[in-house]
């Protein structure tokens, strides 16, 4: 299979995954030809790429990194805690958002065996979806994010069971932000934008409120936004003041955001969504732990035709664990001439080589 971006999709072709809901429910199947129609329904709902069964390809397979079932049960626990929030009798919100936040404590320990257990290379973009309330998938996905830069550091797996449930919660605030703003496709007014940043001091508030919730989660809602030259919100507070879990969630929370299909821009390759963290090395970012989290997440992603420094140009067809951007390619052109028999070579045996550029046209 191959990745495609949308806009070069031509009625007909197949996909060779199906398309998500953000609960994980099958959308559109695989193996289905797509007519003009459902191509500009999925463009109408952001989706930004597809994978598509091409014959060339058909060996290489994309799986999820982390099991659907699990995201399922995650997204789940996330929503929950969303819903109890709504509830108007205070003692049903309360009892019920202690439970809730029972259940998001639990299931962020399963994520973080399941990460613990896994040395491949983290890529969410195995599977394609459609959202309709962002915030829940954003939360797990800015969980496993954090979880394997955390990993990746070093932590200890209790550390990352208290990352975790940071994580799951970092952005609960935004239950009391309005929806239309939340929701809003494009940039927001200055006046909505200040409304919005103080989804930072809700969840903190919230979350040191509500009994059996660590005051390390609260801090992570607080100082997610929190850069380290002081750029950030709520406070513009700096470097050594930021909790280094605020740390790892911010740069997990950005790259989620610009990668992930949104209704109102294109979301960005793994290696282009990194240099967007890049350009804040060293001002916003730590330096350090961006190069960490590269590392930790697949920079190429399986079923992307690359070209490489030798002009040869092939799909990228498996990972290499610890090796996030020296994956498998499987070679498919050589010296302008498509070759009747790909052939696979492995990145990391072959030092000189590097991938220059991308390219997501159907062909
Ligand atoms: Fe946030």
């Amino acid at each position: 299979m191959k990745l495609v971006a949308i806009q070069s999709l031509s009625p007909g072709v197949c996909l060779a995954k199906p398309i998500l809901d953000e609960a994980g429910n099958t959308l559109i199947n695989a193996g289905i030809p797509l007519t003009e129609t459902i191509i500009n329904r999925l463009k109408q709902r952001g989706v930004t790429f597809v994978y598509i069964g091409d014959k060339r390809t058909n060996d290489i397979v994309v799986n999820s990194t982390i099991p659907l079932s699990l995201r399922k049960k995650a997204m789940k626990s996330v929503e929950d805690v969303f819903q109890s929030l709504q509830k108007k009798h205070k003692k049903t919100r309360v009892a019920l958002l202690e439970q809730s936040f029972r259940e998001v404590h639990k299931i962020g320990n399963q994520l973080v065996d399941e990460m613990m257990n896994n040395d491949d290379v983290l890529s969410l973009l195995t599977d394609v979806y459609i959202y309709d309330n962002y915030v829940f998938s954003h939360s797990v996905n800015v969980t496993l994010y954090a979880l394997s830069l955390g990993k990746e550091i070093g932590l200890t797996q209790p550390a990352l069971e208290k990352l975790g449930a940071g994580a799951m919660l970092h952005d609960v605030g935004k239950m009391l932000i309005p929806q239309d703003i939340l929701n809003k496709p494009g940039k927001l007014t200055d006046e909505e934008f200040k409304l919005m940043k103080k989804h930072t001091t809700y969840g903190y508030e919230l979350l040191r409120s509500t009994p059996n919730v660590s005051m390390l989660s609260a801090t992570c809602a607080y100082q997610h936004h929190e850069r380290l030259d002081g750029s950030g919100y709520p406070l513009g507070i700096k470097e050594e003041r930021i909790h280094l879990f605020s740390k790892i969630i911010a740069i997990a929370d950005v790259y989620d955001a610009v990668t992930s299909n949104r209704v109102y821009r294109s979301a960005l390759l793994p290696h282009e969504g990194l240099e967007i963290l890049y350009a804040g090395a060293g001002s916003q970012f730590d330096r350090d732990m961006i190069s960490a989290f590269r590392r930790a997440i697949a920079v190429y992603p399986i079923g992307l035709f690359v070209t490489l420094n030798d002009q040869r140009k092939g799909v990228v067809s498996k990972q290499n664990k610890g090796l996030s951007d020296r994956p498998y390619i499987l070679i498919q052109e050589e010296e302008d001439r498509i070759l009747d028999k790909p052939y696979e070579i492995d990145l990391k045996e072959s030092p000189t080589l590097m991938i220059i550029s991308s390219d997501l046209k159907q062909t």
